[in-house]
Formats: structure tokens, sequence, C-alpha cells
């Protein structure tokens, strides 16, 4: 469904992607782990058009689209849940997802999308006039979820959703993801969650600066120790490092 192969995207001078390949099959939930400043967003952000690759091709669905306008794309069928949610604060929820659903023009099937959206997450209907700044953030990630969802997207791109949230809410969003994922949404999940997210994605690949450094399913990668030692016990995965003992 979608396939990167040898992308190289550059801010400015500085390359951010060092020749960037996978791929993403119809029905998979696949999860890219990797440290702060790997390069996460920035693969995200070249799949949507938000950046363009210097080298390197991009096929969703058999079509190229690595020159592709972001508008374009999402047309297509990919939604990106963007990283630190960008809800807007200042409009209620549901004035939030109708913004998710921009491209709708047929009242009735915008009524059907909100009505879907609002079966995975009751809360938001609940919620539909707060204003979205005022929600928690477990509530603030569900509505920027919901939010990507009013186009039925083919492929769903989600930038660390477990960010800032506490252990329970964490618990929470990673059951929604695999629940999404269950009902049939094709998902690419990026996050620093080593454990929560390998436990849900049928195949993860391991990312340090901008390159990919290893890839296969959770059973794989717990056996790569070179994982484990060299890269999840540094910095920040000390402590997330203990989890990869049990599942
Ligand atoms: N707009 C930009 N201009 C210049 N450099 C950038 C820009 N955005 C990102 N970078 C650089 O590109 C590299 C990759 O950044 P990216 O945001 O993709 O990392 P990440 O893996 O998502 O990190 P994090 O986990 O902190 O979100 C970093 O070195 C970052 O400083
Ligand atoms: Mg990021």
């Amino acid at each position: 469904m979608l396939k990167l192969v040898g992308v190289e995207t550059f801010y400015g001078k500085i390359k951010a992607l060092h020749g960037v390949s996978l791929s993403v099959e119809e029905g998979q939930l696949v999860c890219i782990l990797g440290a702060n400043g790997a390069g996460k967003t920035t693969i995200l952000k070249t799949i949507c058009g938000i950046t363009e690759p210097e080298y390197g091709t991009i096929h969703f669905n058999d079509e190229r689209i690595d020159h592709k306008d972001p508008e374009d794309i999402i047309k297509m069928g990919i939604s990106l849940v963007p990283e630190n949610r960008r809800i807007f604060p200042e409009l209620s929820v549901y004035e939030n997802l109708m913004m998710g659903g921009f491209l709708i023009k047929e009242k009735e099937l915008f009524e059907e999308r909100i009505e879907r959206v609002t079966s995975h997450f009751p809360i938001l209907s609940k919620r539909g006039s707060q204003r979205a700044g005022t929600l928690s953030g477990g509530e603030q990630q569900m509505l920027a979820i919901g939010r990507a969802l009013m186009l039925d997207p083919k492929l769903l791109l989600l930038d660390e959703p477990s960010l800032g949230l506490s252990p329970k809410l964490v618990k929470e969003i990673f059951t929604i993801i695999k629940d999404l994922h269950k009902s049939g949404v094709t998902i690419l999940l990026v996050e620093q969650n080593v454990n929560h997210a390998l436990r849900i994605a049928d195949y993860g690949y391991v990312l340090t600066t901008g390159k990919i450094f290893l890839s296969g399913t959770y059973e794989e990668l717990l056996d790569e120790e070179k994982v484990r030692e060299q890269y999840l016990g540094e910095g920040k995965y000390v402590r997330r490092s203990k989890l990869w003992s049990g599942r």
C-alpha cells in the first residue's frame, strides 16, 4: 500500500533522512521507533507532502506521490495525526471535527462520519460544544485522531500519540489504536514508547539519525541485543528498556 525507497529529505543543507526505505501493507499496523531527533516526524511529513524528498520515491497504492501537494495526498486517503495533537483550541470539539471533514461536500455523509467517529470516541459527542483547548490531554488526543478519521483514510499516520499522557491514558490510547486497527484501518505509528507500540504492531522499524537501523517483528527485535543495549538502553530509554524483559 505504501512504499518508500531510498528517501532523502533535507532541511536546507542538513540531511534529515538518509535513504529511508520502508513499506506498509494494507491492513497492517507498522511502527517506527526512534529517539528524539531521529527523523520520525520528518518521515511522516515527507509522506504527506509537507516536506519534499530530494531523492528517492514514495508510492501509495502503486501511484507515485513524492512530489504531490499535501491536499492531493489527503484526497488519496492518507491522514496525519500530527505531533502534539495540534487541535484548534479556540474551536469547539464539533468544529474541530468539521475541520477534519473539510473535503466532505454532502451533509449526509458528513453526519455519517461524525457518527462513526463518535462511536469510536463517545466522549467527543458528550463534549461536542466544549472548547477543545479545555479538554484533558487524553481527550485532545482522541479528538486529534477523530478529526483525522473524518475523511475515512485508507492510511492513518500517527505521530507519537502517547506523548505527555499519564500511564493510564497511554494504555487507553494504545487500546484505541489497537481497536482502530482491528476495525480495518491501516496504520503507520511513530512512537518512543517501544514496548507498547511493538506489542500492538505487526512490524517495526528502528530509526537512528535518519537511517533505518533495524526492522522486524516484536520477537525479532526483542532478540536483537544490539537494540536493547546500544540503542534502547541509552538516554531516555534506560527506564523503558526494562520493559523489554517482559511482555
Ligand atoms: N523545520 C526544520 N528545520 C531544520 N531542521 C529541522 C526541521 N525539522 C526538523 N529538523 C531536524 O531534523 C532532524 C529530525 O527531526 P524530526 O522532527 O523528524 O525528529 P523526530 O524523530 O520526530 O524527533 P522527536 O522524537 O523529538 O519528535 C532533527 O535533527 C531536527 O532538528
Ligand atoms: Mg517528532
